[in-house]
């Protein structure tokens, strides 16, 4: 039970991937638990054949379901997010968020596509049954600059944002933890008594 991050840029150095670690290292400050699965490490073969049987989809999709929250960080690739996503996502089982927090992040060079992860990425997730998909985080590369070393430094303004979100996702998975630990046993169907 912990946090999973998913990259889902195909580029490396990337600017999505920035928001998700800086995301990720608060989690570390905070005690809480997490992973990265590195969408780029799949075999490109078996995410475009559709290879759900092949053992790195089958291990990296186990992971997902072995999560309880998952953090999903795109670029914003002609209006939606990337194919790279899409395509590890199409290999989930139609339910393969169920009961999960899920909390979305994007870059994008420019504003106009603000939206892309309400309007694209969204339908997507919550078609798969989640518990919460939060409100997402979106940042344009101008807020997301390269220093002369070579690293992202993060804008203020994004840094608000991720902290709001981050502070947001460990709330919810705690609250998921407690609900899970407290939840009794489903009584079997069978054993209702109706009186009807
Ligand atoms: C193939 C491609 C398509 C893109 N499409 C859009 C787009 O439709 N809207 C936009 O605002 N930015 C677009 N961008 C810019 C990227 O979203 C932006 O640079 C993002 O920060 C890259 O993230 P990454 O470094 O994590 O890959 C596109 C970039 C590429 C390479």
């Amino acid at each position: 039970m912990s946090i999973l991050f998913l990259q889902g840029s195909p580029v490396e150095p990337s600017r999505s991937a920035a928001l998700s670690g800086f995301v990720a290292a608060e989690l570390d400050r905070r005690g809480v638990e997490n992973t990265r699965l590195k969408l780029t490490d799949l075999p490109a073969h078996a995410l475009l054949h559709a290879r759900f049987g092949d053992p790195q989809i089958r291990a990296a999709s186990e992971r997902v379901a072995a999560a309880s929250a998952l953090v999903i960080a795109t670029p914003v690739y002609k209006a939606a997010y990337s194919g790279l996503l899409k395509s590890f996502l199409d290999l989930l089982p139609q339910n393969g968020l169920d009961g999960k927090v899920v909390l979305p992040l994007a870059t994008a060079g420019s504003p106009h596509h603000a939206l892309a992860l309400d309007y694209a990425l969204r339908p997507v997730l919550q078609s798969m049954s989640p518990a919460l998909v939060l409100p997402g985080v979106h940042a344009t590369d101008s807020t997301v600059a390269k220093d002369e070393h070579g690293n992202y430094q993060l804008s203020d303004d994004i840094i608000d944002r991720l902290l709001q979100a981050t502070d947001r996702l460990v709330y919810e998975y705690r609250a998921l933890l407690s609900r899970r630990a407290q939840q009794v046993e489903p009584v079997p169907f069978d054993q209702v008594r109706c009186s009807v």
